[in-house]
């Protein structure tokens, strides 16, 4: 047994995975259902490291030092749970089973309880970055116990991607499910940075008048200042990208359904579940849907609605500035609300997750990372109680700033017929926020009107109800 690490499942992930341990000095097991994906791998990459090729289930466990560490690489769901039926019983207390897939986190909670009764230790691994972050350091968010910790992460951290500043991306997130729990946010704030883009992209395009050509410029300038990060980097690559068969710009000649895995309406439903407002994240995984539905989309193409009339020079970049203020200020607002999501979902199952950590671990690798990240993690570090990152004074300064700009863009589009459900999602949760009074009021009155629900009142503790239906009269509930 010479391999300190072993992966199983050798698709595109699994073997750049596997690529990447070997390529920092690991000795690494791989092993794959088919056989002839394992020989394959071990041909074209041997070059790389030292591998170790198992053929069966029995000689790719013996292969492994112990406690043994071995990365599960298959699809999430049944796929994952039949690999660990199989391997479970070839392992010993102590040893160490990382899922590095996409998993639900209530499926890692379950898998790590059933493996720990046998004193396995089931560690679910979020790890971020696509196929080249995995190859040359993705962004890795571990779960499982402390202990499985000690004995993983210092391979992670090498093997991880380093922020500007040389920090591995990557650290002990909590235990059991707080890995892909924070993967899963990860992608639902994903989902919302590209809505967001899109909607600039949409607003450029429509309002401004600018080609592809111009917006690929224009996001370029842009990554040069305070939105600078990958997703706005490659936005620019796409749009400048010229379809070789037609001649076309590539993004008018892809069909406008955008699809999607499930873990950004993970992100939704466990907000929902956990009554954390996530609007901006949900309408970006609703735009996806909508975009989806051509058969109702072919039907109401006939719908009343205002014809944009392009603005042109000076007013065209005008505009377009202000859609810099309104992309700014509906990020930071995608950010607050996927925070919030993380640090209730780590008061709900009691993960002590460190939101300056999380923040730290996603600045390099993962497919949001950006500058911005590097503040983030610098408020929750100042404030680790911060009630939410609006209240951090240098983001409400930068979101108070953008305002006005952002309003005006929302009213422009809403005036232009142009949807941004995420830019107006976004706002509407900011102006909540700012709220003196909300009509919740009403709604609790309404609610004591047909099921005597209750309220409470500002002037007096306690509960009361209103005879509605009687002499109006107020009772203590
Ligand atoms: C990442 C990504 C990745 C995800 C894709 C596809 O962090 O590397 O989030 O894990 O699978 O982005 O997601 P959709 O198919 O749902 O868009």
């Amino acid at each position: 047994s010479t391999a300190q690490i072993g992966v199983t499942g050798l698709a595109v992930m699994g073997s750049n995975l596997a690529r990447n341990f070997a390529r920092n000095g690991f000795t690494v097991a791989v092993h794959n259902r088919t056989a002839a994906k394992t020989r394959a791998l071990v041909e074209e990459f041997g070059h790389e490291g030292d591998f170790v090729a198992a053929e069966s289930a029995k000689e790719f466990v013996d292969a492994l030092e112990r406690p043994r560490r071995l990365i599960v690489m298959v699809k999430a769901g049944e796929p994952t749970d039949a690999v660990i039926r199989e391997f479970a019983p070839l392992l010993e207390p102590g040893d160490v089973v990382i899922d590095g897939g996409n998993a639900h986190f209530e499926d890692t909670r379950r898998r790590e309880r059933e493996l720990r009764e046998r004193g396995i230790h089931f560690v679910g691994v979020g790890i971020s970055g696509g196929e080249e972050g995995a190859l040359l350091g993705p962004s890795i968010m571990p779960g499982g116990s402390p202990e499985s910790y000690d004995a993983l992460g210092p391979m992670l951290e090498r093997i991880a991607a380093k922020a500007a500043d040389g920090t591995p991306c990557t650290s002990h997130v909590g235990p059991d499910g707080a890995g892909h729990f924070v993967k899963m946010v990860h992608n639902g704030i994903e989902y919302a940075d590209m809505q967001l883009i899109a909607e600039a992209y949409h607003l450029l395009r429509e309002v401004a008048g600018y080609s592809p050509a111009r917006i690929a410029e224009t996001f370029r300038e842009w990554n040069r200042g305070r939105l600078d990060s990958y997703l706005i980097e490659i936005t620019a690559e796409v749009l400048a990208h010229v379809d070789a068969a037609t001649g076309k710009p590539f993004v008018d000649v892809v069909a406008d359904a955008a699809e999607q895995k499930g873990t950004g309406r993970w992100t939704v439903q466990t907000a929902m579940d956990l009554g954390v407002p996530v609007s901006g994240i949900a309408e970006a995984v609703f735009a996806r849907a909508v975009s989806g539905h051509a058969g109702l989309r072919a039907a109401s193409r006939g719908l009343a609605g205002p014809s944009a009339q392009p603005l042109e020079g000076e007013a065209a970049d005008a505009f377009a500035a202000k859609v810099e203020q309104a992309l700014y200020a509906s990020k930071i607002v995608s950010y607050t609300q996927g925070f919030h999501q993380i640090r209730a979902g780590s008061e709900e199952y009691g993960w002590g997750i460190d939101l300056g950590a999380v923040a730290s671990l996603w600045r390099g690798g993962c497919i949001i990372r950006a500058a911005f990240l590097d503040r983030i993690r610098a408020a929750y570090d100042a404030r680790p109680d911060l009630p939410g990152l609006l209240a951090d004074t240098g983001f409400a300064q930068e979101i108070g700033a953008a305002q006005d700009d952002w309003r005006a863009v929302v009213a422009a589009a809403v005036a232009g017929g142009i949807p941004v459900p995420a830019f107006a999602a976004s706002l509407a949760y900011y102006d909540a926020l700012r709220a003196e009074r909300l009509p919740a009021a009403l709604t609790q009155g309404q609610r004591d009107f047909f099921g005597a629900h209750t309220y409470r009142r500002t002037d007096r503790e306690g509960s009361f109800h209103t005879l509605w239906s009687g002499d109006r009269t107020e009772a203590t509930a």
